[in-house]
């Protein structure tokens, strides 16, 4: 089986396809919306920090542990020792990892489908087509499923294609247009009036905030859930990487796209809600608290693009097309942790599994989807809040405390020979056994207790 198995390309192949899995709605909706409502430039320091010193050590574990074992999670984690223990909860591990990739996927893509109703909804308006726009940005049942699907199908198809055909040629394909769509419309936004003040509150830390412990929290929760760690897709990616590959460097690319897209769609983001303020649409609660979430990008800003005219048909068409690309490349790194799992260990062909676990997938999603006010937010809290920090605190203690340390460093000397006396090699091993699992158990821990 080794031998078959399929590689990435290139490192600009890998890069693309694994920053296509970190950046998505959680860097472009959930990043900008985080920060407007907890303080601004505060959530932003914050935020980078746990990032750099968190998030990316957890993301070096995921990918180094991949490339060693060239194999799925569950085959991975088990590969890591000769303890029938340790290789039970390795196993374990893994199929927990896959069990929330499924359930990520299944609410992910049904937010994905309001993507596609919105941005189908601004070509509909421009054609005059108004009952059509109302179902569209409607939020019935009929609409959100025949979205989900649509997305679901448009996910599994390109995971069918397989590692390059698929995954790489997509996330080539997309990145690109997602960063020039992005400095277009932030270029754009600043041109308009209130776009100054945005600006000040996103880049003006308020350092009161910056000791609270729920913010500290909540951007270590951000930054896991934007890298794509605790669920195996990491891992799988990782074990799509060539030996030549210097693992350290690529981690800390992804980390910085990753960040760097977060950061910039703050400066799209924050910037829009004050020239939607500037032109009359309310942006603070009753409360007096900025207005955020769903109510943010599906009421503010839409009445934003209504304001604009012809233009905003341009501009909301631009921005749901943005956050659809964002998700069709995270969501093929979802599919392909069960799909990669299935395929190598029951030997079925990619074609079939994809669309199996694609339809299964689909199937969850209809589910929720007719159950909303139970589901969604409970899939949401389930999967976010309590297994991704947990699994990947799990695949810190694997890489840090049941693997080898020589087995580690000489994984990592592939592709970097002098990793020995690198910085990295210093300290890394030092985060991953004892500053990440810790740091991990207290968001877990307060978010039992909350
Ligand atoms: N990183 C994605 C985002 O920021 O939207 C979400 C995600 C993708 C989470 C893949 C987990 C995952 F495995």
């Amino acid at each position: 089986m080794g031998a078959v198995r399929a590689e990435f390309s290139s490192r600009l192949g890998f890069l693309l396809a694994a920053s296509g899995s970190a950046v998505g709605l959680g860097n472009i909706w959930g990043f900008p919306t985080q920060t407007a409502s907890n303080g601004g430039a505060a959530f932003l320091l914050i935020y980078l920090v746990m990032a750099f010193s968190l998030a990316y050590p957890a993301l070096m574990a995921e990918l180094i542990i991949g490339r060693h074992a060239r194999a799925n999670a569950v085959t991975a984690l088990r590969s890591l020792s000769d303890n029938p223990l340790t290789r039970f909860f390795g196993g374990l591990t893994g199929y927990a990892g896959i069990l929330t990739a499924i359930l990520i996927l299944s609410f992910y893509s049904i937010v994905a489908g309001w993507m596609v109703a919105h941005f189908l909804s601004a070509i509909f308006q421009a054609l005059g087509m108004m009952s059509l726009v109302d179902w569209l940005t409607g939020f019935s049942v009929h609409r959100n499923a025949i979205f989900t699907l649509v997305f679901m199908l448009f996910t599994t198809l390109i995971v069918s294609g397989g590692v390059r055909k698929g995954i790489e040629r997509w996330s080539t394909l997309l990145m690109p247009l997602l960063l020039v769509i992005l400095l277009l419309l932030i270029a754009y936004v600043f041109t308009q009036e209130g776009a100054m003040q945005g600006l000040k509150v996103y880049l003006l830390p308020d350092f009161s905030r910056v000791i609270d412990i729920q913010l500290v929290i909540r951007a270590l929760g951000q930054a896991f859930f934007s890298l794509s760690l605790g669920v195996g897709t990491m891992l799988i990616y990782g074990s799509y990487v060539s030996k030549q590959e210097n693992l350290a460097s690529l981690g800390r690319s992804v980390t910085l796209i990753d960040i760097g897209i977060a950061v910039m769609a703050g400066l799209l983001v924050l910037p829009a809600m004050y020239v939607a303020q500037h032109n009359g649409v309310q942006i603070f609660d009753a409360a007096g608290k900025l207005i955020s979430e769903d109510t943010l990008i599906f009421t503010v800003l839409p009445a934003l693009f209504e304001q604009m005219g012809a233009i905003g048909l341009l501009i909301s068409f631009a921005f749901f097309i943005l956050m659809t690309i964002a998700a069709v490349t995270s969501s093929i790194s979802l599919l392909e942790v069960p799909v990669a799992y299935v395929m190598e260990n029951h030997r079925t062909t990619r074609k079939h599994t994809a669309f199996m676990v694609g339809g299964l997938v689909t199937l969850i999603s209809l589910l929720i989807t007719f159950n909303f006010k139970t589901l969604f937010g409970l899939t949401i809290q389930i999967t976010t809040r309590y297994s991704e920090p947990l699994i990947g605190l799990l695949f810190c203690v694997f890489a840090g405390w049941v693997w080898q340390r020589n087995q580690v460093l000489q994984e990592i000397k592939s592709g970097f020979d002098n990793a020995e006396n690198s910085l990295f090699w210093k300290v890394w091993p030092f985060y991953i056994r004892y500053v990440c699992p810790l740091a991990i158990l207290a968001v877990f821990g307060h978010s039992l207790l909350s």
